[in-house]
């Protein structure tokens, strides 16, 4: 017990949490990376690693809530820009086209950290709620106190990076390219063999268009190459020497498949139960407060990524979202800086 202490006297941090959850900083565990089929653990400040993982399918992230949630979580949003920039530069850095964000937090937290997303070129995709019901409160508020309704929420908001070509947007690349081979644009439907969702999907320029499908886009790229002014072949093409292969357009965005019957409001209860951490066996308490179920790391992996995908989970906590990878054949990069997290959420791969 003398090696635990709560957060609110952990030493060094201005922001330290609230909660009070016993934490024990001065572990004698083993605090080693670890790497087994596919997952990579490190402990310590994850800006140190991100040069070091490979390029990602899908990042997780579930930092900073400006709650005091944590040891190093912020006092309110206010302070959240500043923490969340150097992640997100890193984030970009290392993104494809391919590459989708689930960029967890509260209301306010998502809404203070949407435009840094949006200006280090995030593409904002959809809002996704998580619903705790009201087990999450579970009768404890007095909303003449708190004078609100009570929050019973997380949000998961959901991002792919921005595919650009040659400064421009997929959809007005494609019109160009297609502009330059001096055809009308309805040949565009002779050469995807179709009766007019060329035109009206493919090279529109409005909220009406639609990402080729590889098939669709390699017939566009032949005909082009077959038809269009010879002075200006390839058509298609990157690097002015070869038209783009169908597989190069398939990168060119990121994964998603919905289950049946799912929306963007996820009713699940608060976790409790075995999944959840424990401090220790004799010690009841919960180990993390912002453990997430593994249901709902499921639900986005398996909605992003495909099997051998590689995802990362810059701010692992017990290292949920890695679990989860694992258990869905995915890789996954995951750091995580207080000691006693890092060993106990290793420790759930065993
Ligand atoms: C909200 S919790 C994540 C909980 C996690 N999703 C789970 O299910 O267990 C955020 C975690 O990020 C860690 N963290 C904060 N800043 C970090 C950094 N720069 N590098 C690595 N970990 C960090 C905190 O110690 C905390 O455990």
């Amino acid at each position: 017990m003398n090696n635990l202490y709560l957060y609110k006297e952990a030493p060094a941090c201005s922001t330290v949490g609230r909660a009070g959850r016993l934490i024990d900083n001065s572990t004698t565990d083993d605090l080693s990376f670890y790497e087994d089929n596919g997952t990579h653990l490190y402990h310590g400040n994850v800006l140190d690693f991100y040069n070091k993982w490979e390029t990602p399918n899908a990042i997780i992230s579930d930092g900073a809530y400006g709650i005091l949630g944590f040891q190093g979580d912020t006092v309110d949003h206010n302070g959240l820009a500043e923490w969340y920039k150097p992640h997100i530069e890193a984030w970009s850095k290392a993104a494809k086209p391919y590459t989708s964000l689930w960029f967890w937090n509260t209301e306010i937290g998502w809404a203070t950290i949407h435009p840094i997303l949006e200006a280090y070129g995030w593409k904002y995709i959809n809002l996704n709620i998580w619903d705790k019901g009201k087990a999450h409160i579970a009768g404890n508020v007095n909303t003449k106190t708190i004078r609100r309704f009570p929050v019973v929420t997380e949000v998961c908001a959901y991002y792919v990076y921005e595919a650009k070509i040659d400064e421009k947007e997929l959809k007005k690349w494609l019109y160009d390219e297609w502009k330059k081979t001096g055809l009308p644009l309805n040949r565009a439907n002779i050469a995807c063999e179709v009766k007019n969702v060329a035109t009206r999907k493919y090279l529109d320029q409005g909220h009406l268009w639609y990402f080729p499908p590889v098939e669709m886009f390699e017939k566009l790229v032949k005909y082009a190459n077959e038809n269009g002014k010879p002075e200006n072949k390839p058509y298609f093409s990157i690097d002015g020497k070869k038209s783009l292969s169908p597989d190069q357009w398939g990168q060119m965005r990121s994964t998603f498949n919905c289950p049946m019957g799912y929306t963007n409001v996820w009713s699940r209860k608060p976790l409790a139960g075995k999944e959840r951490v424990k401090v220790s066996k004799s010690e009841g308490k919960a180990a993390h407060l912002n453990q997430k179920p593994l249901d709902l790391m499921n639900l986005i992996i398996e909605a992003c990524s495909k099997p051998k995908d590689v995802i990362w989970e810059p701010f692992g906590g017990l290292f949920s979202a890695s679990l989860s990878a694992r258990t869905l054949d995915r890789k996954s990069y995951a750091a995580e800086i207080i000691p006693a997290h890092y060993n106990l959420g290793k420790k759930r791969f065993d």
